[in-house]
């Protein structure tokens, strides 16, 4: 019989291990970056996003794990005989351009699931590198911060909301004219940087809710993110209201709408335009 993985376990290693293996790039921040070529995703390659990928697939390696990696940089690659049994969807770092110029909001995520499809991520790892702050969830478990079990909001209202809202660099005239009610009817707007990182703080209730309708976002990015805020009791979207089983691949983007509750979401869904 198969030995059960520990992936609890395993997951917080490769987080370690990514924080390591980052170090001599984090300190050589404001020096420029060669870039590595364009990874799955799209995106330049930087030496800190392949030192971060190596470091997870060199850790389930370690523990014998056999698994399909799906990742944003070095795309789909088969480890182990029996690979097609457990994908592992990586964005080895999320915000590499924070984590590159000094800002200290990045993070690594890590999703497993049994089928290469966003509904049947079973295993999340949402780290914060810089300060060391873990999210975790399994499915139907529910999820945590470090140790301590997290809630998202309970704010209905967008009088009194933060929502988190990305509009970064991408067909900004098309996708900013479908935001505008919204933006004009909540209360703060915020955008670190970092999506995955960001969907965590919609599971904490830290923000209220998180858009992105740019459908430029990766699979890859938010795999285990989604995980977290449906565990910790909040609800993941399309803009227009579907749910998002979409097949786990780098190139396969997407749009959604993380809300902490369902009035809010409701609200959200009420002000932003579709088609997007
Ligand atoms: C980026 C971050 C950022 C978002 C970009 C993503 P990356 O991820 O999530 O917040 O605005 O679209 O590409 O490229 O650093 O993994
Ligand atoms: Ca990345």
């Amino acid at each position: 019989m198969k030995a059960r993985i520990d992936w609890q376990r395993i997951l917080l290693e490769c987080k370690n291990n990514v924080q390591v293996s980052i170090r001599p790039c984090s300190a050589a921040i404001r020096e420029p970056q060669p870039s590595l070529g364009i990874g799955a995703g799209g995106d330049a390659m930087k030496p800190v996003d392949l030192a971060a990928e190596n470091a997870i697939v060199d850790t389930l390696k370690q523990h014998d794990v056999s698994f399909t990696l799906v990742s944003e940089e070095s795309g789909v690659k088969e480890f182990g005989a029996s690979a097609g049994e457990c994908f592992v969807t990586v964005d080895p770092i999320d915000g590499t351009t924070n984590l590159i110029r000094g800002l200290p909001f990045y993070a690594c995520s890590i999703a497993v699931s049994d089928k290469p499809m966003l509904e049947d991520v079973y295993a999340g790892i949402v780290a914060d590198l810089f300060h060391d702050v873990t999210y975790t969830a399994f499915k139907g478990k529910g999820a945590y911060r470090g140790k301590k079990k997290i809630e998202p909001s309970k704010t209905v209202s967008l009088d009194d909301a933060v929502l988190g809202l990305d509009l970064n660099t991408y067909k900004v005239e098309k996708v900013a004219p479908r935001l505008t009610a919204l933006i004009g009817k909540t209360k703060h707007i915020r955008h670190f940087g970092a999506n995955a990182l960001e969907l965590c703080y919609v599971a904490e209730g830290l923000t209220d809710a998180f858009v992105d309708m740019r459908g430029k976002l990766r699979t890859t990015d938010v795999a285990a993110g989604f995980l977290i805020v449906k565990e910790a009791g909040g609800i993941v979207t399309s803009p227009d209201n579907q749910a998002l089983n979409v097949e786990l691949d780098p190139k396969r983007t997407l749009s959604f709408i993380a809300s902490g509750n369902s009035q809010i979401h409701e609200k959200i869904l009420s002000l932003v335009k579709c088609p997007c």
